[in-house]
């Protein structure tokens, strides 16, 4: 079922609590798809990787081979919110008169730590392997952050285009501001105080270079948006363990993204315990069919996908090829 979904769309995404298999799953998934002969591309966003130890190998920022027809990456947060300011900060320094050089640092210092950078900033990247990785591969698979983040970091797109509008509309302000300045008589440097211009820089040029900046990634950003609510080419994955608190969030997050309009098409229910290895098992098992119930009252129609509890750790492509063997 997870793999007949799989073969069906171009992007998928694997969400779920902490530690529940996410990056168990995804991998075996995308692994499998290899294995049929496509193109794949798996890529962590989770700023705690675990790529690198489940594939006993270094895994970073860009694709390296995993396995025939399958490449992994991480998507490094620290170093894109680095580039990105580094990306501002020139753009501002542009901007702003020389002298306000010194206001512009302390800016930038305090976005660092700014709520919401580190999502931005892994969101672009998203944005970057969607436009960029169609080329080279048939399928990506996303390995996400656990829940709440994740959810935030799908809806991003919308937030992030209305930040970007709300930019480029101070920025149409300013260019009649300042071209109000610029016709104010004969002293034209009066725009060129204000907004740092100077003759081998005009004011107009850095205008229409900030605004070129802010468009090219609300385009991005509307594209990443047309990509994962496009229900043909992308899918949402849950994976949970049969557990209160994991089914009761599946749920929230299941509401979540359908309300950015994006289609979770499977659960993933991993770690189930046996039902005919003793009775401490079976009890568990018993506990764990009240908890799925609740699932099944709340997402009927939602196809399921149930993994039984292994006796040890999936480490290594051996383990994942057989850990993939029970996906279909
Ligand atoms: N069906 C299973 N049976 C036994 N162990 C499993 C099973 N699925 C996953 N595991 C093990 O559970 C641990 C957590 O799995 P994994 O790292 O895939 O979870 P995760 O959701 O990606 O965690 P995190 O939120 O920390 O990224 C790993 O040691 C993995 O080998
Ligand atoms: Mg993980």
């Amino acid at each position: 079922m997870l793999l007949s979904l799989a073969r069906s769309k171009r992007i998928l995404f694997f969400g779920g609590k902490g530690g529940v298999g996410k990056t168990t799953v995804s991998a075996a998934t995308a692994l499998a798809m290899a294995s049929e002969g496509r193109r794949v591309l798996l890529v962590s966003t989770d700023p705690a990787h675990n790529l690198g130890h489940l594939f006993n190998r270094e895994v970073g920022p860009r694709p390296v081979r995993l396995a025939p027809n399958l490449d992994g990456m991480e998507l490094d947060p620290e170093a894109t919110v680095n580039e990105h300011l580094e990306q501002v900060s020139s753009s501002l320094r542009r901007l702003m008169a020389p002298h306000l050089a010194g206001e512009v640092d302390k800016h930038i210092e305090l976005s660092r730590d700014a709520p919401g950078m580190q999502e931005a900033a892994i969101m672009e990247k998203i944005a970057d392997v969607v436009a960029l990785a169609a080329r080279d591969y048939d399928l990506l698979v996303f390995d996400t952050a656990p829940s709440g983040h994740t959810a935030r970091l799908i809806a991003l797109p919308e937030m992030m285009s209305a930040w970007t509008d709300g930019l480029i509309n101070r920025r149409d302000k300013a260019e009649r501001f300042s071209s109000v300045l610029r016709n104010m008589g004969t002293d034209k440097s009066v725009g060129n105080k204000i907004f740092g211009g100077n003759e081998k820089d005009p004011l107009a040029n850095r205008e229409s270079s900030i605004r070129s900046l802010l468009n090219r990634r609300r385009r991005q950003f509307s594209d990443l948006r047309t990509a994962i609510t496009d229900h043909e080419r992308t899918s949402f994955i849950i994976v949970l363990a049969a557990e209160r608190l994991p089914v009761l969030e599946t749920i929230a997050l299941h509401g979540q993204l359908r309300r950015t309009g994006v289609k979770v098409g499977a659960l993933v229910v991993n770690k189930r315990s046996p039902a005919d290895m003793g009775d401490f098992l079976k009890e568990r098992r018993a506990q764990e069919d009240v908890h799925l119930a609740t699932l099944t009252e709340a997402l009927p129609d939602l196809p399921r996908k149930e993994l039984g509890l292994a006796a040890h750790d999936v480490v290594g492509l051996e383990a994942l090829q057989e850990f993939a063997l029970r996906l279909e």
